[in-house]
């Protein structure tokens, strides 16, 4: 069974690692951070559902573990919206693209970890960012008051923001703000996204600033933004688009763009222009489309680009319980609710925006038969590690044609070729040199039962080295530490450990659960130091947001749990 069924099927739950092969290393520290849609409401596609955050401890004996054994924890994150969802469950209901309910829709941050210093978010493209108590991680607070969003996204009534966002905003080192966007969904002049880019300064949670792209509309996404020290990137991501007619019933019609549209705006263009200003970015196109994409800070030679290409990988495509696959089989009902996967090998490549001559400059590419489902890959995200990266590593999940539909190959007939498709090829943990994209180490998984997921990139530790930064390291880019690989099996999580200047030798030590424990899907991850305390800071509260009309509108058991949810969340 090439995708392990326990990716649908094994609960959530804190359990206990310990080392199974190899030698685990003394200068390895911090924590690795996983976001994950839980299993809660039967949607028909799963990656929509209420997020946890797991965490898996990289340091023995630590979070609660027993000595020489590695914590991990999970837990829910109980927004307003889930809390609502708890007490009332029959009042959501459950579409292709999430809950909808009399509250509004409720925000599911269940796509990636955001540490940034001490502090820890999570996010998703459908919600605002919210922080997480670094010790507990427990809820604390969703980010910036609606109206400073510039309002809903679409207007749908209720006492919960309907507030379309990016699952990947990106921390400024020098300006202490938080870049992000907003979606609106606009009927003029043509039905489509009006992207706004939105900033969040780091001191005050109650508010944010944004700004329209003057003259933008598009149908798609923006899931990933991205910066250098002097340009914001934003980008229609190509590989979601949400299906109106799917969303009231019918079949899937919309497909994934060859080519996409990418914004730069300049950040001193932003330097005292009121919120709400429309500014007029710069204007790229891109192939192909991409849903991560990661700027080296330094921009003095130029705005240089990881572009993680999406080759025909639609994410809006998800496997239902009645669909065949590409070979005519019936799908394994525990795919049921995943991601229709790539249907083509995908490109990874480097690129230079030249802002001047409104030109794309390729520095290097990289794209084989094998290179099927470019998921997912880990990097330096330490300031000195942006701005001179050295390798960027990769998870290359193979090809699964057990998660391609028919449906999906009949809506992209003459896109793809099906000889491709029909056959299951080995994942690989795969490091690339930046700048050129030379293919440094490549470390196959043949066993295509392995579903190898969620890289992390963990510093070398400096340990107790005075003025040494815990976040960069000793010797920050890419390459001097270590490469976190969960490798998710029926037969148990592993987690294999890799040194990240030579991932083609193989781990050098692998975890698993001390009951061989399985977990459900995690999607992004991220490396940050153990912190344990809530820094003080302006947050903002469910109840300060609270109308008397959203709440005149609700029936009155409805409008009597809004009021006990913001008393909880107060009380806390
Ligand atoms: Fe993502």
């Amino acid at each position: 069974m090439p995708t392990p069924r326990s990716l649908t099927t094994a609960p959530h739950r804190d359990f206990e690692l310990e080392v199974v092969s190899g030698e685990w290393p003394t200068d390895i520290s911090g924590e690795a951070l996983y976001s994950s849609p839980q299993a809660l409401g039967d949607l028909p596609y799963r990656i929509f559902d209420f997020g946890a955050m797991c965490r898996l401890s990289l340091e023995p004996g630590t979070r609660g573990a027993g000595p020489g054994r590695f914590a991990w924890q999970t837990v829910s994150i109980e927004t307003p919206g889930k809390r609502l969802w708890n007490r009332h469950p029959e009042a959501f209901s459950s579409g292709v693209t999430g809950y909808l309910s009399p509250f509004g829709p409720p925000n599911s941050a269940n796509t990636a970890p955001l540490p940034w210093g001490d502090r820890l978010f999570a996010t998703w493209d459908g919600g605002r960012p919210v922080e997480l108590h670094p010790e507990t991680l427990e809820f604390v607070a969703e980010v910036g008051h609606v109206d400073s969003w510039g309002g809903n996204s679409l207007e749908m009534g209720g006492v919960l923001p309907f507030l379309l966002s990016s699952a990947h905003p990106v921390a400024d080192p020098e300006r202490h703000c938080l870049w992000s966007v907003k979606l609106d969904v606009v009927f003029e002049p043509v039905v489509g996204m009006r992207p706004s880019l939105v900033c969040w300064d780091r001191e005050d949670g109650t508010r944010v600033r944004h700004w329209p792209l003057e003259g933008i509309t598009f149908d798609g996404s923006a899931h990933t933004v991205s910066q250098t020290r002097d340009w914001v990137i934003l980008s229609d991501s190509g590989n979601f688009k949400a299906d109106a007619g799917e969303m009231f019933g019918g079949e899937r019609t919309a497909t994934i763009e060859k080519a996409v549209p990418v914004w730069l705006i300049r950040k001193e263009a932003l330097d005292g222009l009121p919120s709400g200003t429309p500014v007029t970015p710069v204007c790229f196109t891109m192939a192909p489309p991409s849903g991560h994409y990661y700027a080296r800070w330094v921009d003095t030679d130029g705005i240089s680009v990881v572009w993680e290409g999406m080759d025909l990988m639609d994410l809006g495509l998800y496997l239902r319980p009645d669909d065949l696959d590409v070979n005519g089989r019936p799908v394994d009902p525990a795919v049921a609710g995943l991601y229709n996967t790539a249907m083509a090998p995908e490109t990874i490549t480097e690129v230079v925006f030249d802002p001047e001559s409104g030109k794309v400059l390729e520095q290097g590419l990289f794209k084989e038969d094998w290179t099927f489902n470019l998921q997912l890959s880990a990097m330096d995200w330490s300031t000195e590690g942006m701005g001179n990266p050295t390798l960027h590593h990769v998870d290359y999940q193979g090809c699964r044609p057990g998660s391609i539909s028919a449906r999906a190959a009949a809506l992209y007939e003459g896109r793809i070729d099906l000889d491709l498709l029909r056959e299951e090829t080995p994942g690989a943990l795969c490091s690339f040199e930046r700048g050129s994209m030379a293919l440094a180490a490549r470390w196959e998984y043949p066993d295509t039962s392995d579903h190898i997921t969620s890289p992390t990139f963990a510093p070398r530790s400096v340990g107790s080295t005075p003025g040494a930064s815990a976040h960069s390291g000793r010797n920050p880019g890419g390459h001097d530490g270590y490469v976190v690989q969960p490798v998710c099996s029926d037969d148990g999580l592993r987690i294999e450990l890799f040194d990240a200047a030579r991932v083609g030798d193989g781990p050098i030590a692998t975890l698993m659960g001390a009951n061989k424990e399985a977990i459900p899907l995690i999607l992004h991850s991220a490396w940050s130091p153990a912190h344990h305390e809530l820094v003080e800071a302006e947050r903002l509260s469910f109840s300060s947001e609270l109308t008397e009309a959203a709440l005149g509108a609700l029936p009155d058991e409805l409008r009597a749990s809004v009021h006990e949810v913001a008393a909880e969340l107060d009380g806390c």
